[in-house]
């Protein structure tokens, strides 16, 4: 690694600055003062970093969790060349391009909702593999008046799971969220992520769906988040996460 981008990450200093800095004899590396920004460093063997006459900590830096609310009509994709309307662009508008985000469970271009963004690849391993089973959360829009006895008899076949294509699609539980002449709210919650499970599940059911939104992504809600905002997890947030990943990514949970 250049010395300029062990001083960049390490003390979260952008890079024309972190130049000037070495340029200017401001930074030290195991005492020694470098001035070549260039430089080739093993960070493995760095035992000090100072910036400014200031210790840097040589941990690495806390990883970066964010929460999007995806709006129907943007892809859940870094890059592509063919739609200007990505998650990658929406990133870039907001100073975030280039950091390594990336997303832990996608949801289609028509689906809205929460997305978690990490540059944690491990963190993304646990969000997204079904051997965890994170529970992600779902409201569906049913455009019309459904009875009682057909949504639980609905939920009781789908906890028992549902043949789809040579897989079986399951939901862990369902509510009834909202309930009026001409429309029916449904939470489904899912542990597995497999490709439009929510939508291949109510196709089953042979009823309409009008709207799909990810509201929930383990302990992390989407709250009160408009189409568009992008926020950083909150200390609770990352804690309920962390807990989570300990709890269900023992090697004892028998999640493996
Ligand atoms: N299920 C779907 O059908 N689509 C999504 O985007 C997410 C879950």
């Amino acid at each position: 690694m250049r010395l300029l981008q062990l001083v960049q990450r390490r003390a979260g200093i952008a890079r024309r600055k972190a130049q000037r800095l070495i340029e200017q004899g401001e930074v030290r590396l195991d005492g020694q003062t470098l001035t070549n920004p260039f430089l080739e460093v093993d960070p493995e063997t760095v035992r000090e970093l100072e910036v400014r006459g200031r210790r840097v900590p040589l941990e690495p830096r806390e990883p970066a969790v964010y929460k999007l609310y995806k709006p129907a009509g943007m892809l859940s994709s870094l890059y592509d060349p063919k739609h200007p309307n990505t998650v990658g662009r929406l990133l870039q508008r907001r100073g975030l391009g280039g950091q390594g985000l990336a997303i832990a469970g996608r949801l289609d271009r028509d689906a809205e909702g929460l997305l978690l963004l990490t540059n944690d690849g491990e963190l993304v391993n646990f969000l997204t593999h079904p051997r965890y089973e994170v529970e992600k959360v779902y409201h569906v829009v049913i455009p019309r008046l459904l009875p009682y006895r057909h949504v639980y008899e609905m939920f009781r076949k789908m906890q028992r799971g549902v043949r789809d294509g040579g897989e079986v699609l399951r939901i862990r539980r369902g509510r009834i969220v909202e309930r009026s002449r001409n429309r029916t709210v449904l939470e489904l919650v899912l542990t597995e992520g497999k490709k439009h499970e929510v939508k291949r599940l109510i196709k089953h059911f042979k009823l309409p769906l009008e709207r799909l939104v990810r509201v929930g992504h383990g302990p992390v809600a989407l709250g009160k988040l408009r189409p568009g905002e992008l926020k950083r997890l909150t200390t609770p947030e990352r804690r309920a996460l962390e807990a989570l990943k300990k709890r269900l990514g023992s090697p004892s949970s028998g999640a493996r």
